[in-house]
């Protein structure tokens, strides 16, 4: 038959990073790729207690669930662990999400009409890109340096523009890896609210921060919604995910913010699935609250291995091959983004790795436009020695390129 898919339809155009997927998924690349975490981590034999408890204790615990999520689970997230971030949230004001995607999907259903504007960090993760696509939104980039956003550009495209919120990803940057310091939150924050603009802070990757503070790192580097501190819920929408602390496939993120924000994303969540899985939720709450898992240790163990790995991939960048790129060494996260030498191109580049079995992410798919001169390296997913292999590889392929051009 001949479908006739829908306009937004078409801004799924085949996307490099689903064949990449694939490929990765068979086992045929070293995936230097994605944003996934380091499968010999996962807490395999406390999950495995915690999933054969709560199957076996509680046949309820194959039934639906709320549509907010699993009322224990929120009580532990919004209880001490995003209460020693100085997150406070007000009753109603969560909604546990099938990762944090679903949560930037959900936002971008009831707040978005196609063609309001939308801005966001450039370069920014491939998954906001994709979601403000399908939703028409017009995506204004914001440029930033080693500090965070641009205070100067960010009012000037307010100015231009008149959008009517902001994706921001303060601690962390996918892809850059960009840590915001104190003063430009406040600034950023104070530019938004008085133009009352929205905006939406991803955590993702806030816990993966690899230096190591007296007292908790959110007291350097507070989120712009405790900064905001409106318990209720002001101006900024607060997600975040246990996707890369604990395990994806729990597909358990979660949305914080005003009960009135919050109310629309759970109407719209369950236009879209009912309810994340509770059993799912069921499972992680019973490995945080009961068994003997210490998530904050646990993160200290992640924080540790990423550390080594990332200063791995640091010096393997030391060799002749990438003597005219640069980068910028991010303080945790799971990327480095790097400026490729001057004259070579992100997508031939691709092509020519994915031939030798191994696979990174093109700038482009990271940028509002251009984004040619770039990559994205993950170093928390490959092993110490696939690390080794896959920068070799690299550094052979830019070699040739070089001595090509
Ligand atoms: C910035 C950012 N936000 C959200 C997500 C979605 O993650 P999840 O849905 O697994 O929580 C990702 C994926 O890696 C990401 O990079």
């Amino acid at each position: 038959m001949k479908y006739e898919f829908s306009a937004r339809a078409h801004t799924l155009n085949s996307s490099p990073l689903l064949s990449i997927r694939t490929e990765t998924r068979r086992g045929t690349l070293i995936s230097l790729a994605e944003e996934l975490p380091a499968e010999e981590l996962f807490p395999l034999s406390l999950l495995a207690e915690a999933a054969s408890t709560v199957i076996s204790d509680d046949a309820g615990a194959l039934q639906y669930g709320d549509p907010e999520g699993y009322a224990p689970l929120r009580e532990w997230l919004t209880g001490d662990w995003l209460k020693a971030k100085g997150v406070s949230v007000a009753e109603g004001g969560v909604l546990l999400t099938t990762g944090s995607q679903q949560a930037i999907d959900l936002l971008s259903r009831v707040y978005i009409d196609p063609g309001d504007r939308v801005l966001v960090e450039n370069p920014t993760s491939p998954g906001i890109l994709q979601v403000l696509r399908m939703q028409g939104a017009v995506i204004i980039p914001v440029r930033g340096d080693r500090d965070g956003l641009l205070p100067e550009h960010l009012r000037t495209q307010i100015r231009l523009h008149r959008p009517k919120m902001l994706f921001a990803t303060p601690s962390f940057t996918n892809p850059s890896g960009m840590l915001w310091s104190l003063a430009r939150r406040k600034e950023v924050l104070e530019l938004c609210t008085s133009h009352n603009l929205l905006i939406v802070e991803d955590d993702s990757y806030g816990d993966l921060h690899f230096q190591r503070y007296s007292e908790h790192p959110s007291v350097k580097y507070p989120s712009l919604y405790a900064l905001e501190n409106v318990s209720e819920g002001g101006h900024v929408l607060y997600i975040g995910s246990f996707s890369k602390t604990v395990a994806p496939a729990l597909r358990t993120g979660w949305a914080a913010g005003s009960r009135e924000l919050i109310g629309m994303m759970a109407a719209a969540k369950q236009m879209a699935d009912w309810q994340s899985s509770s059993l799912n939720q069921r499972l992680l709450h019973h490995l945080l609250d009961v068994t003997a898992f210490d998530l904050r240790e646990h993160i200290t163990l992640l924080n540790r291995e990423y550390n080594t790995r990332l200063k791995l991939m640091a010096e393997l960048l030391k060799r002749p091959a990438w003597k005219s790129s640069s980068y910028d060494l991010p303080a945790g996260g799971m990327f480095l983004w790097v400026t490729l030498p001057e004259g070579l191109d992100a997508m031939a580049l691709l092509k020519a790795l994915l031939a030798k079995g191994v696979a990174f992410l093109p700038g482009p798919l990271c940028s509002v436009s251009g984004g040619h001169g770039y990559i994205r390296l993950n170093f928390s997913h490959p092993g110490r020695d696939e690390l080794l292999l896959g920068m070799n590889l690299m550094s052979e392929a830019v070699t040739e390129f070089t001595a090509r051009s």
